[in-house]
Order: structure tokens, then sequence, then C-alpha cells
């Protein structure tokens, strides 16, 4: 059994965990932009970090557990989910796959593609977003018996329970005086795994009372477009990781609407589009040796979190920063034609 933070304050739950990440992960104070605190996700493994690590916790050993070695995902060119699911599901013996559609084409998406070709054979990247859907469903269908089916971010009730025990982690990092209670917590939301997991997890972190104080609000800073980070669906996430958590043994926790804000200013042109405060936010936390921003999505969060003026906050770096493998071009050479072209256009596209 793992030190799982919801299996640990919950008797006699057991939720199916592997640990790959290494917790809780520091909770560091930001002087520079006052009451800012950060907590660094982006340290939770120095194979590869950020958020996407404790999502694949829960649904990787649910995978070992039903004895399936192989694992699929789906997601961007440039997906953080693909390079964690890549690069730590073969630590355990699992064999990876993903299948990736277009994006716009950014240095930090460059960087991530060539990892995912360079380090899995198992790659299919599609010429474009419409043929997703078909491979969706073939990959759903196969889903539980030859291959383990990882969707995008993780984002089910199983991968969101990684992020409920993140909500007790940090209670318990409050209680042990990390950081006065913080009012506001700042993410990027993508898929919503994150955010609906903390929805959950920080009502839990009260009943069972580990909370100090009053519940913060959690602003959710948009990287993806409607409809896939609709309220609606960000809170339907949330009630069906509360009722799953209760279905498998947990207490009954009621996802309070209030707690969310949903933060749309930050969007810019779409995802993966850089933006322009987003670049600012990426420099200003780089002169201050904060961690990195990546400006798909913590770079739109850190724009959010700059314009914060008030109370304790607490900001999620997301992004890894873990160094990456180095992938030379000969590494690529089986890839086709039309995404060496893409990787040579990202990787000469200026962002700063
Ligand atoms: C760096 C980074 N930040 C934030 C997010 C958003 O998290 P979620 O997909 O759980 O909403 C992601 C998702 O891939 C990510 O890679």
């Amino acid at each position: 059994m793992t030190d799982f933070a919801l299996n640990r304050h919950i008797h006699g739950l057991n939720v199916p965990h592997v640990r790959l990440g290494e917790y809780p992960t520091p909770i560091e104070h930001l002087p520079a932009l006052g009451d800012v605190w950060l907590k660094r996700e982006d340290l939770s493994s120095p194979v590869y970090g950020g958020n996407k690590i404790r999502t694949l916790e829960t649904l990787f050993a649910d995978a070992r557990a039903g004895g399936i070695k192989r694992v699929w995902t789906l997601g961007a060119y440039g997906s953080n989910q693909a390079v964690a699911c890549i690069l730590h599901a073969r630590r355990l013996g699992l064999q990876p796959g993903a299948v990736l559609f277009p994006q716009r084409a950014t240095p930090a998406g460059a960087e991530n593609l060539r990892v995912s070709l360079g380090e899995c054979a198992d790659v299919k990247t599609l010429r474009s977003i419409a043929s997703f859907p078909l491979h969706w469903l073939a990959l759903h269908r196969a889903h539980g018996r030859e291959a383990y089916l990882v969707p995008p971010g993780g984002a089910n009730p199983l991968g969101a329970l990684g992020h409920v025990a993140n909500a007790l982690e940090i209670a318990e990092q409050l209680n042990a005086g990390a950081m006065p209670t913080p009012e506001h917590l700042v993410v990027a939301i993508g898929s919503t795994c994150t955010t609906a997991g903390l929805l959950v997890g920080l009502p839990l972190a009260k009943q069972l009372g580990l909370w100090p104080g009053e519940l913060p609000k959690l602003h959710a800073v948009r990287v993806t477009p409607w409809p896939v980070t609709a309220r609606s669906q960000v809170l339907r996430l949330a009630r069906a990781t509360a009722k799953y958590l209760h279905e498998i043994g947990g207490p009954e926790v009621k996802v309070d609407p209030k707690l969310l804000v949903l933060n749309t200013r930050h969007f810019g042109w779409g995802y993966a589009r850089v933006t322009r405060d987003g670049l600012a936010a990426a420099a200003r936390f780089r002169a201050l040796g904060a961690p990195p921003l990546d400006t798909t999505y913590a770079a739109k969060s850190g724009a959010a979190l700059l314009k914060f003026t008030h109370g304790p906050t607490l900001f999620w770096c997301t992004k890894s920063s873990a160094a990456l493998p180095d992938v030379p071009d000969a590494k690529l050479a089986h890839a086709p034609a039309f995404i060496r072209r893409w990787l040579r256009r990202a990787e000469q596209t200026a962002t700063a």
C-alpha cells in the first residue's frame, strides 16, 4: 500500500494508487508578489512533474489492477499529459501509446512533441482533429480489455481523486504552518480534472476537520475553450467524483459551486495561443527566479495571478520543471514529413 493521503485520512478506503511523485510538493512564499504562495507541483517528480502526475497515479494503478499492460492517452501535439504518461508508464513496466491532434505551433509544444515521438514507439500524430473522435471511440472500445485508456487530462472521477488527495495534503501543510490559510487558489483549467478534484477535496478536508478556517475561492483560469471548460462541465466532473468517492467507501461530500470562480479573461485567441499578458507573466516569474510558466497553461494562470491584490493566495505551478530527455533529430527520422515540418515551424516561432 502506498502512502496516499485519501487512504490515510479515510478509514477503510483503499483507492488503487501507485506512487510516481514525491509528496508533499512544497509550498513556498513569493514575497516579491506580496501575499502570494506557490504550490510547487512542478517539482512533483524529477522524471517529469507537474499536475498530471497525481492523476496518473490512480489511473495507472487501476490499469495494473486489471492486469493491463498497454496504456493509451490522447491529447494535443504538445500535450504535457502525453509526455507524463510516456515517461512514467514505462517506469511501471506499462507500454505507453498516444494519439495526438494538431495544435498551434509553439516552442513549448515542439519541445514536448519531440519527447513524445523520441521516447515512445506508439505515437499516432493526426493530420487533422476531424479524425480524433474515431480514434477516441476505437480506444474506448478496447478499454479494459487489451488496453487502458487515459482520457485527455485524465479527466474522470478516478483521475480526479489524485487532486482530491492534494487538498488534504495542503490542509496538512497549513496545519504545519507552511502559509496562512489561503483565501484564493489560482490554477489553470484545461481538461477540468485538477479543478474538479480540488472542488471535492476542499470540502472533504473541512469535513474531516483538517482545513483550518474558511475554505478559499478556487479561481480556475481557462486555457481550453468552452464547452470543455464550461462551468457546468467542471461541476459535473466534481459531482461525479464526489459520487464515486462515496460509492467506494468515502464520506458523502457536497460540492459547493460558490467556491468556483471561472476566470475566462486570459484565454486569448484559443488553446495554445500565446498571449501578451501570459508572456509578461512568464518573464516576471523568470526574473524572480520562480518556477517556469509554459505559454499554453501556467502563463495564462500566472497572468491572472498578477492581477490579484487581496488576501493570501496559493498559485499552482503546474508545468514540470524537470529537465526533459534530449531528443536528437536522428531519433525523429521515422516521424511523418508533415510533423517534421510542424516541428521546424514551431521551433522557429518566437514567443518573446
Ligand atoms: C501545465 C499544465 N497546467 C495546467 C493544466 C490543466 O489541468 P487540468 O487538465 O487538470 O485542468 C494542464 C493540463 O494538461 C497542464 O499540462
